[in-house]
Formats: C-alpha cells, structure tokens, sequence
C-alpha cells in the first residue's frame, strides 16, 4: 500500500426502501434509492480513533464495539490496518432511523481507504457487505448496494441491483419517529414468526409482488398505483408485525392530509415512514410536526 500523508474522503448514500423491505431477505424483490443526502468519511494516518458527531459516536478501534469490529473487518478486507487510521465523519442521516446509516458509514469508509489503497468498488463493496454482518446477522445487502449507487434501483439477492430508469424524479416526505430500533432484531422476529406461523411466507410472497407491481407504476410514471403499493406494502409489514403504534400514527397521519400513500420504510419497529405525497408535501410535514416528529421531503431518482 502508498503511504499518504494526506486525508482521503468517501461517501456512502442514506437509502429509503420504496417497497419489499424484509421480504428481500427471503428472496424476493426490492425497490429502494440512494437519498443525496448521507454519510461523508474521511481517513487520515492516525491510531485508530473514529468519530461521527452528528450521532454522538465515538469509538477507538480494538475497543470491542460492533463500530470498532465493523470497520475492522472492512478495513482487513482492503488490505488495511484500521489501527492505522483515523476516520471522522459527517452525517446527514440520522443512525438507526431506518434510512441506511450504517450502510452508508459503511461504504462512506470503505471508499475512503479504497482512495489510498487503490481498490475498486467491487472490494469496496465486498468490504462494506462484511462490515454491514457485524450490525445484522442476515443482511440482504439492499442497503450496502442502494448507499453505494444511489438513484433508484431493483435488488434481488440473486440479482444483485439493477438501477430503474424512472420517468421523473419521485418526491417523497420521509418522517421520523424517534423511536430507534435494532434491524437484525426486526429481521429476527419475522424469522420467528414464519416458523411459529408457516402462513406469514404468504405475506413475504405477496410483499414480492407488490414490490413487482411497484416497478410497474414507476416506469410508467403512475403515481396513484404506486401510493396504492405503498398503503398495501404497509399492511402487509404490519401483519408481519414490525409497525408500531407511532409509525401507523404517521402512516395514518399522511394519509390524512392527502398523500396518495404512506408506509414504513426499513426494519420498521421505529424508525422512519415514507409518503408519496403529490402536491400535497406541505401538509404531509405539517401533520407530522403537530405530532413533534421531523419530517423532510427528498427527491429520489434525480
Ligand atoms: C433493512 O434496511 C432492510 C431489511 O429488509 C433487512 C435487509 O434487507 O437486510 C429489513
């Protein structure tokens, strides 16, 4: 490896998952897109410290955090000891929110040592996939792909992603709910389920489908079936039993101020929602600061 003496920078997308959240874990297809905002990593010769203020993370490799075993697997990967550095990074998403962040961090990281090592993005890749196993046992690798992408794309385990040229760009209002959660105890749970009760496959299969049905409505640029998609994908996670009470309050909320359709987005159990919302944003983010939680629009598919 060239020693640099200088700081190298990467970054990794935040992602929203349009439609086949947990379903993508069993097989089935996803929609999801890189948001612009995310997270930025930069790498410097050092002795191992990493910080990201924005969520108050500090951690020093060998430290035993899954931080510290994450990006020192990433880094073993790359060719790298991550002792050797130090990273700091700046977020734009919020950790743990159900919008990719540590995917992000992941491939924000990655590629800033690929900078100084010269590896591809296929390693980079690779790297952020290892890294993204020490956060959830079972990760499909939606988010590894959506936060080193970005735009909107379908992915398949066995596909990998394939980008979706959509007909115009989508706005989206996406709404916190503050609750923070642990998605590989969401992807646990449902696991669970589907072995107590075999039928919960029947709703995995039909989360497939809508998710199918989903990239029709994008290519052809039909809205209101694809707010349908959202309102039905909704219910379906939440007979998967990973809604809560406040993100059906948000789904219920946009709705009501005209969003053409509302769900969760992500592991669920907290985290965020998602709503198309037309021209109707305004009133979208309205009802959900009545509420106190944050909301903001985004624009995916630029
Ligand atoms: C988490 O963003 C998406 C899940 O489907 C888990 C995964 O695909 O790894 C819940």
């Amino acid at each position: 490896m060239t020693e640099h003496a200088e700081t190298t920078t990467g970054f990794g997308h935040g992602k929203v998952i349009l439609l086949g959240e947990h379903a993508v874990v069993y097989g089935q297809p996803a929609v999801a897109a890189g948001m612009q905002a995310g997270v930025r990593a930069h790498a410097s010769a050092g002795a191992g410290s990493v910080r990201v203020p924005a969520w108050q993370l500090d951690v020093q490799m060998g430290d035993d955090s899954p931080v510290s075993s994450a990006i020192d697997r990433l880094c073993q990967r790359l060719g790298v000891a991550g002792r050797s550095l130090d990273f700091w990074l700046e977020a734009e998403v919020p950790s743990r929110a159900g919008l990719g962040s540590s995917a992000a961090m992941a491939v924000a990281i990655a590629r800033a040592v690929a900078a100084r090592t010269g590896a591809g993005e296929d390693d980079v890749l690779a790297a952020a996939a290892l890294a993204e196993a020490v956060f959830h046992e079972n990760p499909s690798g939606i988010d590894t792909a959506a936060a080193s992408r970005g735009g909107v794309g379908r992915f398949d385990r066995a596909a990998g992603w394939q980008a979706i040229p959509v007909s115009r760009p989508i706005e989206l209002c996406v709404g916190l709910s503050g609750q923070v959660r642990q998605t590989s105890d969401l992807v646990s749970s449902v696991a669970q389920l589907c072995q107590r009760v075999p039928v919960a496959r029947r709703l995995i299969d039909a989360l497939g489908d809508v998710a199918r049905a989903g990239m029709e409505a994008l290519a052809s640029g039909d809205q209101v079936a694809l707010g349908h998609q959202f309102n039905m994908a909704h219910g379906l996670l939440s007979g998967l039993g990973v809604s809560s009470a406040e993100l059906d309050a948000l789904v219920r909320a946009a709705r009501g101020a005209g969003a053409l359709g509302a769900k969760l987005t992500g592991a669920g159990g907290g985290g965020a929602v998602i709503a198309l919302a037309s021209d109707r944003a305004e009133e979208v983010l309205k009802s959900w600061r009545s509420m106190g939680c944050y909301g903001f629009l985004t624009q995916v598919g630029k």
